[in-house]
């Protein structure tokens, strides 16, 4: 969907339900990760680049003092006091997310006036492309807007990761939020998520694409894959002796292989493999070195599929598939986005072999798993905005 079509679709949908027209916009957007996976909550680093997919807040004042939520992605409304500190709804309730920012709003003593929003979004929902981040994100910028205050980008990108922690319950790093509020059109990020230091890296060659598949599988059955995945690297962590994976060598890790469980000693040597591999990616995309930032990503794809276990057999179908055409068939790498179970794969294309790659993926991924994927090329959009106030 167009950047205009989505604001036009959501200040209409606003002025249905509310029956004025929209006072403040803000719009965030949903990411994909280029390589550095399950490093975020390990120190590490990332590389992510937002998507010019966005989800867009509109509010108005109003003037009984209550706060309302609603959204074009579902029919449940919230509303409360805007002077009431908010309190989490039960699990899997979409207002967790914006509730969960108006109260970090809140516990940061800032007082929110009355308003009627309206969230409306393009970002696929559930689809491993951030949608909770960009959600969160466009509410803080709309309360921005709403306060006529600005908060420090990572302050906010913190405030929207606690949302994340105490009202939706994920225990997620950091790069989601962050990449939502300091993304830059044409420009990856590269992300200390340690120092919080990051570098705008340019992508702007028009020899080569993005190109994300979504699966439409989603196999995460308990949900306590991501947090038992996190307490494993803080095991292997305190074994070898370290404040985070980020600090351990590939040498350390083999030294202490034998007091390690297996598992943990897996999972470990894909964080610190993926951590040094993110630099490498980093600075292969600096140089324009297409086929060596494919292969990095070939390589974390197999250490998340093999060492970290967070594929699954449409992930690898996909990765599959695009290894089969090859750097001639236009295909540099492509590996699994995000925290994994399902959700999107993400290839860096020669931009005139998309069309027959994207249909080969498709049809042979339609053919094998009798499930249709969708496919969209992206360039990188841009961090959160305010858009009118
Ligand atoms: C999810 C989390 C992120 C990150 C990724 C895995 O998207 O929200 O913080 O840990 O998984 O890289």
């Amino acid at each position: 969907m167009q950047w205009d079509d989505l604001l036009r679709e959501g200040a209409n949908a606003f002025e249905t339900r509310y029956g004025t027209a929209p006072t403040w916009i803000a719009a965030a957007p949903g990411r994909v990760n280029l390589i550095g996976e399950h490093t975020d909550y390990n120190d590490g680093y990332v590389f992510p680049m937002a998507l010019e997919r966005y989800t867009v807040a509109l509010g108005a004042p109003r003037n009984d003092g209550r706060i309302c939520l609603a959204s074009s992605a579902d029919a449940s409304v919230v509303e409360l006091p805007a002077g009431e500190q908010p309190q989490p709804l039960p699990k899997g309730s979409w207002g967790n997310y914006p509730l969960g920012v108006l109260a970090g709003f809140a516990r940061r003593g800032h007082r929110l006036p009355g308003m009627n929003v309206w969230i409306h979004s393009s970002v696929p929902l559930g689809g491993g492309l951030s949608s909770s981040a960009a959600l969160e994100v466009a509410i803080a910028t709309l309360c921005e807007a709403a306060l006529g205050i600005e908060l420090d980008p990572v302050e906010k990108a913190l405030l929207c990761q606690e949302a994340e922690h105490r009202f939706a319950g994920m225990p997620c790093g950091i790069m989601d939020q962050f990449i939502a509020v300091l993304g830059r059109a044409d420009h990856a990020l590269l992300l200390d998520c340690r120092s919080r230091n990051f570098e705008h890296v340019p992508m702007q060659d028009p020899d080569v694409a993005v190109l994300v598949i979504n699966t439409q599988v989603k196999h995460e059955l308990t949900g306590s894959e991501y947090p038992t995945r996190r307490k494993q690297c803080e095991q292997a962590a305190a074994t070898l002796g370290v404040p985070a994976l980020r600090d351990a060598t590939p040498d350390q890790l083999e030294t202490a292989r034998s007091k390690l469980d297996p598992v943990v000693y897996r999972r470990a040597r894909h964080v610190i493999g993926e951590i040094a591999r993110t630099l490498q990616a980093a600075e292969a995309f600096r140089n324009r070195d297409w086929v060596r930032a494919g292969e990095l990503m070939y390589a974390s794809h197999a250490s998340l599929r093999d060492d970290y276990e967070v594929s699954c057999p449409e992930l690898d179908l996909v990765v599959e598939l695009a290894r089969e055409r090859g750097v001639e068939g236009g295909v540099f790498g492509c590996r699994m986005t995000g925290g994994g179970f399902g959700g999107c794969a993400v290839a860096l294309v020669r931009t005139g072999a998309v069309p027959a790659v994207q249909a080969h993926i498709q049809a042979a991924y339609r053919a094998r798993t009798g499930i249709e994927p969708t496919l969209f090329v992206t360039r990188a959009g841009q961090g959160a905005r305010v858009v009118q106030r």
